[in-house]
C-alpha cells in the first residue's frame, strides 16, 4: 500500500467527491429517521494543506485552495464546512460534521498509519466507529448495519493503485446492492482514458445493478492515460433531485477549477435506468 491520501488532500477529484457527497447528505437527512453512512477507504480525516506533503504536488493550490474565498452558490454549503473545520477536513471528518444526533458514521481504513491516526481522531465519539479492514470485505459485513437503520449512505473511494480496481468496486458496488437494496451508494473514480471506463459501466449493467447516475468533471480531454484528466462519482440509487442538483455543482466546480483546456466539461449521464 504506497497510496497516501496526504499528498492528494484538496485536489479537484476530492472537491467533485466533498462537494456532492455534502449534497447527497443533506439530500438523505430531509427525513428524520436515523441513517447509517458507511465511508469505506477513510484515510485520516484531517489534512495540513501547509505540510510538505501537500505542498510538493500543489495539487491543492490547484484545487480547494481555489475555492476557499467568494465560492459561487452551489458550492457555498460545501466550502463553508471546510472553512469552518479549521484543518483541510477529508470525507470521515466532513461527514461526522453533518450527523445527527440520531445519525451514525463506520469508517474504514486498511494503512495501519493511518487506520491508527483515524482511530485516535475519532476515539470516544459515540457516533464513529473505525474499522481496521479492507473496504472490499466491509461492504459484506457492515451492510446492512447491526444497529438497524434503514437507510444508509455509502462512500467508496479506492486509491486506484492496483490494475484490478474497477473490476473490484464493481463487485464490491454489487454486494452492497444485494445486502441492501435501498442503500445509496456514491464510488469516486478517476478518469484517465475512457476505456476503463466503458469497462466498468457495463461491468455494472452486467451485474444487473439499476438506477445509476454518473457525475463527472473533466479538465481537458482524457488522450493522456498518465494525467488525472477529471474525475467522477457513480451514484447508484440518487436521491430524489440529484439530477438537478448535480449540474450546478459541476459547472461551479469547472468555473473555478478548469484551466480553459480542450476537452473541459462536465457531464451527468445515466448508466442504467430505474
Ligand atoms: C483516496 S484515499 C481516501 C480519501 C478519503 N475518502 C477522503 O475523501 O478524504 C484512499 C484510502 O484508502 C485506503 N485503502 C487502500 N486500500 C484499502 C482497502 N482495501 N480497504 C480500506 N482502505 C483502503 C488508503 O490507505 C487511503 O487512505
Amino acid at each position: 500500500m504506497n497510496y497516501r491520501h496526504a499528498f492528494h488532500a484538496g485536489n479537484h477529484g476530492d472537491c467533485l467527491k466533498h462537494a456532492l457527497l455534502v449534497w447527497l447528505l443533506g439530500a438523505l437527512q430531509r427525513k428524520p429517521g436515523p441513517l447509517f453512512v458507511l465511508d469505506t477507504h477513510a484515510g485520516i480525516g484531517q489534512y495540513d494543506l501547509a505540510d510538505t506533503h501537500a505542498t510538493r504536488t500543489g495539487e491543492a493550490q490547484r484545487g480547494i485552495l481555489r475555492l476557499l474565498e467568494d465560492p459561487p452558490a452551489p458550492l457555498a454549503a460545501y466550502v463553508a464546512l471546510v472553512n469552518e473545520l479549521g484543518l483541510y477536513p477529508g470525507s470521515p471528518a466532513l461527514i461526522r460534521a453533518l450527523l445527527r444526533p440520531q445519525d451514525r458514521l463506520a469508517a474504514c481504513e486498511l494503512h495501519p498509519e493511518d487506520h491508527a491516526t483515524l482511530r485516535r481522531r475519532f476515539a470516544r465519539d459515540p457516533q464513529v466507529s473505525i474499522h481496521h479492514r479492507s473496504a472490499w470485505e466491509a461492504l459484506g459485513a457492515l451492510l446492512p448495519p447491526s444497529t438497524g437503520e434503514k437507510r444508509a449512505l455509502v462512500l467508496i473511494d479506492p486509491p486506484y493503485e492496483a490494475e484490478d480496481e474497477f473490476a473490484q468496486l464493481a463487485q464490491g458496488l454489487a454486494t452492497a446492492h444485494r445486502r441492501m437494496k435501498g442503500a445509496v451508494l456514491a464510488a469516486w473514480y478517476p478518469i484517465k482514458h475512457r476505456a476503463p471506463l466503458r469497462a466498468f459501466f457495463a461491468a455494472l449493467q452486467d451485474a444487473g445493478l439499476r438506477d445509476i447516475l454518473a457525475a463527472e468533471l473533466h479538465l481537458r480531454a482524457p488522450l493522456d492515460p498518465t494525467r488525472l484528466n477529471g474525475s467522477g462519482l457513480l451514484v447508484v440509487n440518487p436521491p430524489y433531485g440529484f439530477e438537478q442538483a448535480a449540474p450546478p455543482i459541476l459547472d461551479a466546480l469547472l468555473s473555478r477549477l478548469g484551466e480553459g483546456e480542450d476537452g473541459a466539461g462536465t457531464s451527468l449521464a445515466r448508466i442504467a435506468d430505474e
